[in-house]
């Protein structure tokens, strides 16, 4: 159960939900499914995390029910019964009693027994909310109930006429961090700022890029984080060119510069980091005229995550700061506009500046409300993280300049007067990098 998020929390969640839910209607929820990896062994179960966010439950086989105004209970539970000699085996369940008592769920049911009780609660509302084709067995099991109240409407039963997905409003709620989310995303940031250290400090020639995504997961575990966010990047030399690099076998060469991208997730809540530093140690010449750049683009475009801003302004900023720097560097020509209108810079820099940062890593919520960028506004969590990349291959600039690959990645939280930045455990400029890695 999870500690950071209290009880009561979830169920704000659920009220603020069912407040801008229309009259008559009810959401139906499902946990996730769990997934096979090959033949009888399952992958850990990780819980959807909209289930997760309204009631912290981390069971499979669960189905809550949110139904304004119902008299026995507005938020309802489907899961599995306790059972002793299934519990021995693969550990402890709740029970729909628990459910109750230590979830905070208004009314709970034996999984088992939902084809026969969720219709019902079905009838009489016009709308019904769930995840509309998300999951082609949970699209059909909503029909299925359906056709049950449909069976029975010449003794007057109403089924109900709209579908509608409950994604947009769940989300929106979903965008907006509390004080107890951040906490837990601070938490999250604060481990894994611990792994990237430990990285840095263990990097050597001679070693694999898996024995430093070794020291992240060691990192990561040793502080209960049981999972990453995502599976960790580790790219030495030119595989640090490659965006979601996650083969992480090649040897780590003295001269090179390496490319780790890891974030763990804590109580279900992602944190995201970049770095890039020199297997020996210290960055060459081109190595850190290039990583100025992008060090300098991520300080504009932090400055840039402020209330009143919008969504766009941190990538514009970065942007920028990466074109002048190519130009000044020679690898491309002409002036900073004309490289941005006409796109010169893509073959450097072909990914935007950060996404929303939450349970997911690229998390829900919308970038842009009808045409225009969303405007930042307090709680809201996202990453920012410019690169630049000199394909191994790209002749059109001097052999020098190839096969270096560098990111640099924050995660921020929009405070009233600015950001924080969550993630600020581990060093970024050249300086704070050299002297850990020698320490
Ligand atoms: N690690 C995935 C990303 O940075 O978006
Ligand atoms: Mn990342
Ligand atoms: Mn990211």
């Amino acid at each position: 159960m999870p500690s950071m998020i209290p009880v009561k929390e979830f169920a704000e969640r659920r009220g603020r939900l069912m407040e801008r839910m229309a009259p008559e209607s009810i959401a139906i929820i499902p946990a996730a499914p769990e997934r096979v990896r090959n033949r009888d062994v399952l992958h850990p179960f990780r819980q959807d995390s909209d289930f997760q966010y309204l009631t912290g439950f981390g069971e499979p086989e669960a189905v809550l029910a949110l139904i304004p105004g119902r008299e026995h209970g507005e938020s309802v539970l489907f899961c599995k019964e306790r059972n002793p000699e299934k519990e021995m085996w693969d550990g402890f369940l709740a029970g729909p009693e628990g459910a109750i008592e230590r979830f905070g769920l208004d009314d709970a049911f034996p999984i088992s027994d939902i084809d026969d009780i969720l219709p019902g609660m079905i009838e009489g509302r016009s709308r019904v909310y769930y995840p509309l084709g998300k999951d082609d067995s949970f699209d059909s099991k909503v029909m299925d109930w359906v056709k049950v109240i449909r069976s029975k409407v010449r003794t007057g039963a109403h089924p109900p006429g709209e579908f509608v997905a409950l994604e947009y409003m769940l989300h929106d709620l979903r965008l907006y961090k509390s004080a107890n989310e951040i906490k837990a995303m601070a938490k999250a940031g604060e481990i894994s700022a611990a792994a990237h250290c430990r990285a840095m400090k263990r990097a050597r020639k001679g070693g694999h890029e898996y024995n430093l995504e070794a020291e992240l997961i060691h990192t990561f575990m040793d502080h209960g984080a049981r999972s990453t966010a995502y599976p960790s990047i580790v790219g030495g030399g030119s595989n640090g060119c490659i965006l979601h690099y996650i083969e992480n076998s090649a040897p780590l060469k003295e001269g090179d510069l390496v490319l780790i991208d890891a974030g763990c997730e804590y109580e279900c809540y992602a944190s995201d980091i970049t770095r890039t530093f020199p297997v020996s140690g210290k960055f060459n010449s081109e190595q850190r005229a290039l990583y100025e750049v992008v060090l300098a683009a991520q300080y504009e475009a932090i400055d840039a995550v402020r209330p009143g801003n919008h969504w766009n302004h941190a990538h514009e900023a970065a942007l920028k700061v990466l074109t002048q720097g190519l130009i000044d560097l020679g690898l491309l020509s002409g002036t900073v506009d004309d490289a941005i209108d006409n796109g010169a810079y893509k073959p450097f820099f072909m990914h935007r500046t950060g996404h929303w940062l939450g349970m997911d890593v690229h998390d829900v919520g919308d970038y842009k409300v009808g045409d225009a960028w969303r405007v930042l506004e307090p709680g809201m969590t996202l990453t920012v993280e410019p690169g630049l990349y000199i394909a191994p291959d790209n002749t059109s600039v001097d052999e020098k300049w190839r096969g270096i690959g560098i990111r640099i990645e924050d995660d921020v939280v929009v405070t009233k007067e600015g950001c924080r930045v969550l993630t600020d455990g581990v060093p970024k400029t050249i300086t704070e990098i050299e002297a850990l890695m020698a320490d």
